[in-house]
């Protein structure tokens, strides 16, 4: 199957892989993966004290199209909030991307990524309330 252009060039020139230490500060992790092909995704943000996203980075091991989703949305969600982080569609994904039906389920990775990222920011965040709190 023929790649789009958007996806070859996402996953020829990938945007943000990396990692951050996920306990450091203002650190997020969304790990996600695919029963049907078995990929997995890692995305990770960098969220300000007032809740934008300053950074983002991912690690996919998977298609093409996995990677390319990944790359993407990290340069979507930098300079976002995490609530607008929340309202990224993975039909927005396939549609930036031009993806055929059957890697429309990478797509979801992607949004399932970023939507535990941000999940995992926001527990952490409790749980460092929660720890100064009974310093007291
Ligand atoms: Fe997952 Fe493409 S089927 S690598
Ligand atoms: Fe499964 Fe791409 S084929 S994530």
């Amino acid at each position: 199957m023929a790649y789009s252009d958007k996806v070859l060039d996402h996953y020829e020139n990938p945007r943000n892989v990396g990692s951050f230490d996920k306990e450091g500060d203002g650190i997020g992790t969304g790990m996600v993966g695919a029963p049907a092909c078995g990929d997995v995704m890692k995305l990770q943000i960098r969220v300000s004290a007032d809740g934008v996203i300053e950074d983002a980075k991912f690690k996919t091991y998977g298609c093409g199209s996995a990677i390319a989703s990944s790359s993407l949305v990290t340069e979507w969600v930098k300079g976002k909030t995490l609530e607008q982080a929340l309202t990224i569609k993975n039909t927005q994904i396939a549609e930036e991307l031009a993806l055929p039906p059957v890697k429309i389920h990478c797509s979801i990775l992607a949004e399932d990524a970023i939507k535990a990222a941000v999940k995992d920011y926001q527990e952490r965040q409790v749980k460092v309330a929660e720890l100064a709190a009974t310093e007291q």
